[in-house]
């Protein structure tokens, strides 16, 4: 284990925005023994409109500097559109378990029986990534692939108090209607407005996202076993922007319902 002894480990959170957060709330409910610490990059925020060289170049800085900064233990890449290109990159320059996160094709596929949907960012259903995660997990089911980074920022509105447009989500989901049995929340924004994407594609629809897994795995790889300890208070966990994020005080509010302390501004000069 890389983890200091006579201390709990410590996992890095990453995401581009609060769509990291879907996929602490899973960690944290298995493993509220560890500590955590939250990063988004909304400096180049929204990851799925940037191109490959600056968001590998991007990923690797932050976290580089991080986990030296933090004594970091583990790296979680929240994020789908990160992790598509940058996971080797990142394992080639941290001495660290580095987990990614990438769309839940081969367990939407053994649940479909008409077809599925992939919704993700623009970037994330072009990526050839995906395109041979399907070709080779989606077992000959149809997978209809669904790219918005609208559907990214009405997550962000919701963290911030905004209640979601039911009729603008309808819109944006409309060309999967009547066609899938199966959706693959391939964002981790979007498991954020999980019960809004439910009520627009009906009850005959199945939702996945990667957040379980993603927690299973950072067990078996800090080899710890879940607890479910109550009396465990929770705590309050950093959380760290690299750019002063939009409507902060609304932000704040809807990290303190996570577990969040309010957002800190990463100090951060390259080198
Ligand atoms: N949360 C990110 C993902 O899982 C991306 C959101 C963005 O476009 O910045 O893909």
């Amino acid at each position: 284990m890389h983890h200091s002894a006579n201390s709990v480990p410590k996992v890095l959170i990453f995401d581009s925005g609060v769509g990291g957060l879907s996929v602490y709330q899973q960690i944290q409910a298995r493993y509220p023994q560890l500590d955590y610490l939250y990063l988004f990059d909304n400096e180049a925020y929204p990851y799925g409109e940037l191109p490959e060289p600056i968001l590998i170049e991007r990923v690797l800085r932050l976290m580089t500097h991080m986990v030296a900064k933090e004594a970091i233990d583990i790296v979680v890449i929240a994020c789908n559109t990160a992790s598509t290109v940058v996971l080797p990159h990142l394992r080639q320059a941290l001495n660290i378990p580095v987990i990614g996160v990438v769309p839940a094709i081969k367990p939407a596929a053994t649940l479909s029986k008409l077809a599925i949907g992939l919704i993700a960012t623009p970037a994330t259903v072009n990526r050839s990534y995906t395109h041979d995660l399907i070709s080779k997990f989606s077992a000959g089911v149809d997978v209809k692939l669904l790219g918005s980074t609208r559907l990214v920022m009405m997550a962000e509105e919701k963290l911030r108090g905004t209640s979601v447009d039911l009729k603008e989500l309808e819109e944006i989901l409309q060309p999967l209607f009547q066609n899938i049995d199966v959706a693959v929340l391939g964002c981790t924004h979007f498991p954020l407005l999980r019960n809004e994407i439910q009520q627009v594609l009906g009850v005959n629809v199945a939702l996945i996202d990667s957040g379980e897994a993603i927690a299973m795995r950072v067990g078996t790889v800090l080899q710890i076993n879940p607890r479910r300890d109550n009396d465990l208070k929770q705590k309050f966990y950093p959380i760290y922007s690299s750019a002063a994020p939009w409507e902060g005080a609304a932000l704040n509010n809807g990290l303190a319902q996570f577990g969040f302390n309010p957002v800190e501004i990463l100090q951060f000069q390259d080198a």
